[in-house]
């Protein structure tokens, strides 16, 4: 296949990637099935979308999703600011909102997100991500449900990207380093 000269290894293959999906939309169904409003999904374009559409195979609930598009600020990101290039068309007020990512990497973008739908009322935010590296973290973020654990190892692959390539690879894998230079 036309990407098989850059990728250094597979990591996580789409088989994986379904049945790790199927457990977390069960954990979900579980803790969410007994409240009153079901969950509002939020994902975080544009890596999540792939993720999304597998997770909500496996969650039985009335389910609704939106999508926001953040950004970093250059040159702030001690801050964690973020500029909102698309926002939610749903109101988050009172809402259970589960933020879907694909990676939490520093975890400022995520921790920036949830204190932003917290304000804006959100009665509780949680994190769902396919892909979690620990050993990157900045931000005093924890997400609620993690797919996988990665090393820190830039990966691509099922919507995550280089340069807005790789994306559509069903697999999670690590490009080889002279991709990079
Ligand atoms: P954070 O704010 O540092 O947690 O950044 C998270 C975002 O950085 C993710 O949503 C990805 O868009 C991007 N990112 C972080 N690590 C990787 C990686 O290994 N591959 C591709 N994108 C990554």
């Amino acid at each position: 296949m036309w990407e098989q000269k850059n990728i250094k290894k597979i990591l996580l293959t789409e088989e994986q990637i379904k049945e790790r999906s199927k457990e977390l939309g069960k954990q979900i169904t579980e803790d969410y099935k007994d409240k009153e409003k079901s969950p509002l999904l939020v994902a975080l374009l544009r890596g999540s979308v792939p993720f999304l559409a597998e997770l909500i195979k496996h969650i039985d609930l009335d389910l609704q999703y939106d999508f926001m598009d953040v950004k970093s600020y250059a040159g702030t990101e001690s801050t964690g600011d973020i500029r909102i290039l698309k926002d939610l068309d749903t109101s988050v007020k009172g809402m259970d909102i589960i933020l879907v990512e694909d990676i939490v990497d520093t975890g400022r973008t995520i921790h920036t997100v949830c204190r932003t739908l917290l304000h804006k009322g959100a009665a509780s935010v949680k994190i769902v991500t396919l892909l979690d590296k620990p050993s990157r973290r900045e931000a005093d973020v924890k997400p609620d449900y993690i797919g996988f654990e990665v090393e820190n190892e830039f990966v691509v692959g099922y919507g995550l990207d280089f340069d807005q390539h790789y994306r559509t690879l069903p697999y999670v894998g690590v490009l080889k380093d002279e991709c990079y230079q």
